[in-house]
């Protein structure tokens, strides 16, 4: 059976109606101190959460840490089917074991066999166990292995990204998942390789980052120069604790790939190798470089006035082909997947994957202390590699104005600390998401409240 037809109809079509009516919900979400010091109890320590890729910890021995508000999390490969994760404590008085180097985002290296306290020497091995106390006898048998082994919490795998949740009883990933990971696995996420990855800390919630993210709305508005390329309608879904959206296929383009779509007007050769050249050159997401050469292609290869869905069809066969020839295999997605599955899943509550057969752009965000102005925001952009020829791409630290951000992401970060500075104004009356394209964002509301058992989405006033 395909992973697909797990997903019933029924399933897809009961959540897909949920919040077609117009909902408001309360700001506290975005600047209360403490809704923010209650996210870490209610939200944090319940959820699952990304915290890297497999590949990043490919040999025994290799780990890497995530923090999230006070918890630090070490995440180790200890043997090599298995990742394990613990509490990054140590268990004799609580120092921190490993170590964030100075400036950066987080601690990722290789221990052979052990980890060592750096204040009293204690000692743990790959499976967390303490293997070395100086002077244990003064305790007096009371250093049990259980009682000084460290804390480990669920770890588990999908998609090329490993996930921890700290919630002893939380459901196994896959559950919580779904619908997203039955719909996303078509695209072989976990054969991609990261591209180039930034993160930075903004003047903002971590909800106002996802949420510029989590619908196509907003294009227009914030991204004028894309309309000339076409003017697509989109929409967001409600897919239970996740959400997704996408763009309804134009009418006769029967080989739609979702994100990968042509630019419109008279020629579309011509506007889409365009649109392909001002993403490359500017955002540097969403594309690859045989994307961009096949479509620069087009006008030598097609005489003009091939109708929009040859141009497509010959774009995207000839893209695959000459991937093909390098080694890089594209899955296969039949389009009426593809239009389900749509562009991007939010998968609540910070993490959200921009989907396509042959690249992927994610953003992620979280707290930055518990001052609700501010987050750490992250992008990553992944694509196929031939094997062997697979980047290194490190975390940079890029502040706003960087230029190596590009162009376009800058547009989405204008509106960051101005929507953050908005919601504290008291004249504002609370969010009225598009009930069509920007369902995803009250989703993510809806899913809130139930953890944080306030601000559930209601009728506006
Ligand atoms: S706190 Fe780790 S050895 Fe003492
Ligand atoms: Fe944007």
């Amino acid at each position: 059976m395909s992973t697909t037809a797990k997903i019933t109809n029924e399933t897809v079509a009961r959540t897909a109606e949920d919040l077609s009516e117009a909902v408001s919900y309360d700001v506290g979400a975005y600047i209360s101190e403490d809704y923010a010091r209650a996210e870490r109890d209610k939200l944090w320590r319940k959820v699952w959460q990304q915290v890297g890729r497999v590949e990043e910890i490919p040999e025994v021995g290799n780990y890497l840490t995530y923090d999230i508000l006070e918890d630090s999390i070490l995440v180790v490969r200890t043997a090599p089917d298995k990742i394990r994760a613990y509490y990054n404590v140590c268990s004799h008085r609580g120092r921190r074991l490993v170590d964030t180097p100075k400036g950066a985002k987080r601690a990722c290296g290789k221990q052979n066999h052990l980890f060592v306290c750096g204040f009293h020497g204690w000692r743990y091995n790959l499976d967390g166990q303490c293997t070395h106390i100086p002077n244990k006898d003064d305790w007096k048998a009371v250093l049990t292995d259980e009682r000084t082994r460290l804390g480990e919490i669920k770890a588990d795998t999908w998609g090329g990204w490993i996930w921890i949740n700290m919630e002893p009883h939380s459901e196994p990933l896959r559950d919580y998942l779904e619908p997203a990971a039955s719909l996303l696995d078509p695209f072989e996420l976990q054969n991609m390789r990261c591209r180039w990855r930034k993160w930075i800390i903004f003047d903002c919630n971590w909800k106002v980052a996802m949420e510029a993210f989590a619908e196509t709305y907003h294009v227009p508005g914030t991204h004028p120069e894309f309309t000339k390329f076409g003017d697509f309608r989109g929409w967001a879904r409600a897919q239970g604790k996740h959400s997704n959206i996408g763009y309804d296929a134009p009418k006769g383009l029967d080989e739609n790939q979702a994100k990968l779509r042509l630019g419109s007007g008279a020629d579309p050769r011509k506007s889409t190798a365009e649109m392909q050249v001002y993403t490359w050159e500017h955002v540097n997401t969403n594309t690859t470089k045989t994307l961009v050469d096949a479509a620069l292609r087009l006008v030598d290869e097609l005489p003009e006035g091939t109708p929009a869905d040859k141009v497509l069809k010959h774009w995207l066969d000839s893209a695959r082909r000459d991937d093909a020839a390098r080694g890089v295999i594209w899955p296969t997605v039949d389009p009426a997947h593809v239009g389900k599955s749509g562009t991007a899943w939010q998968i609540f509550p910070n993490f959200q994957i921009g989907h396509a057969v042959n690249n992927a752009l994610c953003y992620g965000a979280r707290p930055f202390g518990y001052d609700p102005n501010k987050c750490i925001f992250e992008v990553a952009v992944y694509q196929l590699y031939p094997k062997g020829e697979e980047p290194k791409a490190e975390w940079e630290y890029a502040q706003v104005d960087d230029p190596r951000w590009g162009s376009v992401l800058p547009q989405d970060f204008s509106n960051m600390a101005a929507v953050q500075q908005g919601m504290m104004n008291g004249g504002f009356r609370g969010p009225l998401p598009n009930p069509y394209r920007e369902r995803s964002v009250a989703n993510l509301h809806r899913n809130l409240a139930k953890y944080m058992g306030t601000g559930a989405p209601r009728p506006p006033k």
